[in-house]
C-alpha cells in the first residue's frame, strides 16, 4: 500500500502548493502544438488543481475545456478565476465512469496528477480504461510524470521554494515504483523545522507506462521529454510524457 490519505487532504496541497504546479501554464501552447491540437475540440484536465492549465487551453480558442478535481478549495478559486471553464469536484475515477463514451478530444494528467495517486496499481488501470472509453477515436491521453530513471540516477538532493515567512524544501527518495517526497517547512528566522511530512506515489518508468496503456487498451503510446516535443532519454530529460491515441 503506497497510497498516503494526504492525497485527500486540501491543507497538504494548499501548504505543498500554494497555488503553483510543477509543469508551468505556459507548456500548454507547446503541448497543443506537438499533439497538432486545433479547435473545436473536448478536453479534459484531470486533478486540475486550481485550473491554470485547462485555462490556458480555453484561452488558446478551445471552449469546450474541462477539469475535475477533488479538493474543494481549488475547485472554488479555479471556478473564481476561469468562469469559461467547467470545473467539477469529484474523485477523477468516478467522474470518468460518469462521462459519456467517445466524447473527448484530449485527457490530460498534468504534473504527476492522480495517475499513479490511488491505492493500487489495477486502480490506475482502470481509471486508464475509462479515459479509453471517454476519449473518441482518435482522441488522446497525455499522463506527465517526471522521469523515473532520472530521479533514481539522481544523488539524494534538497529543493528549497520560499513561501512567504519559510522555505518549503522537498526530498526525494525512490524505491521501487514508490516514490516518496518529504516535504519540511523550515522557519527563515529561526532555520527550525517548523513541520514535516511525507507522501508516496507510484512512479512508473517508460516500460511500465507502456505495458499499463496497453493493458487499457492503448497498444502504442509516444514518450517525449518535454512538451515541445523532443525525443525521450530515458537518463536526461527530467520528465516523462506519454501520449496515446484511442
Ligand atoms: C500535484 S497536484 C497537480 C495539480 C495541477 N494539475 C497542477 O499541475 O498544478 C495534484 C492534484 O490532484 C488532485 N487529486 C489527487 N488525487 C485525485 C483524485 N483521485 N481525483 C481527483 N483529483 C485528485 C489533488 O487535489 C491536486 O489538486
Amino acid at each position: 500500500m503506497v497510497w498516503s490519505k494526504k492525497i485527500l487532504d486540501p491543507e497538504f496541497w494548499r501548504r505543498i502548493s500554494p497555488g503553483k504546479g510543477v509543469t508551468p501554464p505556459s507548456v500548454i501552447g507547446d503541448l497543443v502544438a506537438t499533439l497538432g491540437l486545433v479547435p473545436p475540440a473536448s478536453i479534459l484536465d484531470v486533478g486540475c488543481g486550481h485550473g491554470f492549465h485547462a485555462a490556458e487551453f480555453a484561452k488558446r480558442g478551445f471552449n469546450d475545456v474541462s477539469g475535475v478535481d477533488l479538493t474543494p478549495e481549488f475547485v472554488s478559486d479555479a471556478r473564481a478565476a476561469f468562469p469559461g471553464v467547467q470545473f467539477t469536484c469529484a474523485e477523477a475515477t468516478e467522474h470518468l465512469v460518469s462521462l459519456s463514451e467517445d466524447r473527448h478530444s484530449l485527457i490530460a494528467f498534468l504534473s504527476t496528477t492522480v495517475f499513479g495517486y490511488l491505492p493500487t496499481e489495477a486502480d490506475d488501470i482502470r481509471l486508464l480504461r475509462l479515459v479509453r472509453r471517454a476519449l473518441k477515436p482518435g482522441g488522446r491521453v497525455v499522463i506527465d510524470q517526471p522521469n523515473h530513471l532520472r530521479l533514481r540516477n539522481t544523488p539524494p538532493a534538497r529543493f528549497p521554494v520560499p513561501v512567504e515567512t519559510l522555505t518549503l524544501v522537498r526530498s526525494y527518495q525512490l524505491q521501487g515504483y514508490e516514490l516518496t517526497t518529504h516535504f519540511e517547512w523550515i522557519d527563515d528566522r529561526t532555520q527550525r523545522v517548523q513541520h514535516k511530512e511525507s507522501v508516496t506515489i507510484r512512479l512508473y518508468d517508460s516500460e511500465k507506462i507502456c505495458e499499463l496503456l496497453a493493458m487499457a487498451g492503448f497498444p502504442h503510446a509516444e514518450l517525449y521529454a518535454d512538451f515541445k516535443g523532443a525525443t525521450f532519454d530515458e537518463a536526461v530529460p527530467s520528465r516523462l510524457i506519454a501520449v496515446a491515441t484511442k
